[in-house]
């Protein structure tokens, strides 16, 4: 892509691009009837929060990252809708589904420390007490040399530099909305007996990648090859990804918190349909043999400045129309 730089225009991203930490926190909450003017008081505070937790840490690179979901948006602005923002659409395949789930506001910490994103968490959340309901929470981690819990290094494609900055925010194709991004976020339940069982050389076809040294196999029906989708012009389109992994080995529960960033939605979704509803190459993508999906939900994250300067609530005209076509 050439559009130019978002920055350059003067908008300043949120912290969407900054690099893999070793903990998270997932948030997703749907705001209350009512709840409107709390959710836009926490969003005016986010970035003045993240400084407060972050500022005598600067080497935790604590992050705060707030995404809004398509319904919130008429709700919280008076202001024209980022284009690309829809509800997250389900997908049914001839074996797996991808399921929609409910999502208004969408928060994504960051840190070096899981204690951080804790403690930014907690204020948050205090502060949204009574304007919203906790769809979902999820606390990811770093395990071994970032491996999801299938064994496998996850993440080294991401784009990085300018390749990620043009790959992940919005530019002179929605000026309105310079430098926001559009975030996809699914959890997934692994059943790692099943995964486990399999041969090394099995995973690694399902993933398109050996296990111990992390190296490329030329597999068409692999997770890899499903997921490198191109453009008109024939170049790779990338999205950013930080999957996190989560769990409770007490309860047997295993996960991978999948979080994809990008300039339009639409690269996400087509990764997820050639992994749903498959390719000329294969029926679905093998890893969903493994993994369920059990949520799906799309927001979009605005820019900083965006949140700094947030435009006026809507109407209780426009507000009284929302409310009438629920
Ligand atoms: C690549 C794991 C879900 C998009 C990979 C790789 C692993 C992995 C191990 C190879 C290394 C790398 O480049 O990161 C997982 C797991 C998932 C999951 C455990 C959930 C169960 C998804 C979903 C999407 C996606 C839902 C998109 C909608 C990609 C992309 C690549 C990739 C774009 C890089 C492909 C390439 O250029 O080689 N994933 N992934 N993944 N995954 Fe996933």
């Amino acid at each position: 892509m050439t559009a130019e730089s978002p920055s350059v225009s003067g908008s300043q991203p949120q912290p969407v691009l900054s690099p893999l930490t070793s903990a998270a926190i997932f948030l997703v909450v749907t705001i209350a009837p009512g709840g409107e003017e709390k959710t836009r008081e926490v969003l005016a505070d986010l970035r003045s929060l993240e400084r407060a937790f972050g500022f005598g840490v600067p080497e935790a690179a604590l992050s705060c990252v707030a995404g809004i979901g398509s319904d919130a948006w008429d709700r919280l602005f008076d202001h024209p809708r980022p284009i690309g923002l829809h509800p997250f659409r389900p997908l049914k395949g001839s074996r797996h589904s991808a399921v929609a789930t409910p999502g208004d506001l969408l928060l994504h910490l960051r840190a070096t420390r899981l204690d951080l994103c804790f403690g930014l968490a907690t204020e948050i959340m205090n502060r949204l007490r009574g304007a919203v309901i906790l769809e979902d929470e999820v606390q990811g981690f770093k395990y071994l040399d970032a491996r999801d819990l299938l064994g496998f290094v996850d993440g080294t494609e991401n784009p990085v530099g300018t390749a990620a900055r043009e790959a992940v925010l919005i530019g002179e194709e929605d000026p309105g909305h310079a430098g926001g991004s559009y975030v996809i976020v699914q959890k997934y339940l692994h059943d790692l007996d099943a995964w486990n069982a399999l041969p090394v050389e099995a995973q690694e076809q399902i993933i398109g990648r050996t296990k111990a040294t992390n190296l490329e196999l030329d597999e068409a029906a692999s997770h890899a090859k499903l997921n490198t989708v191109l453009g008109p012009d024939g170049e790779e389109q990338k999205i950013l990804r930080d999957n996190m992994p989560f769990g409770s080995p007490g309860r047997g529960e295993f996960g991978t918190y999948f979080i994809g960033y990008a300039r339009t939605p639409e690269v996400t979704e087509r990764m997820l349909r050639h992994m749903f509803l498959g390719t000329p190459d294969a029926t679905h993508d093998r890893i969903l043999d493994f993994s369920t999906a059990v949520t799906g939900t799309l927001f979009y994250a605005p820019s900083a400045d965006f949140l700094d300067h947030l435009p006026a609530l809507p109407t209780s005209d426009a507000k009284a129309g929302v409310l009438a076509a629920d």
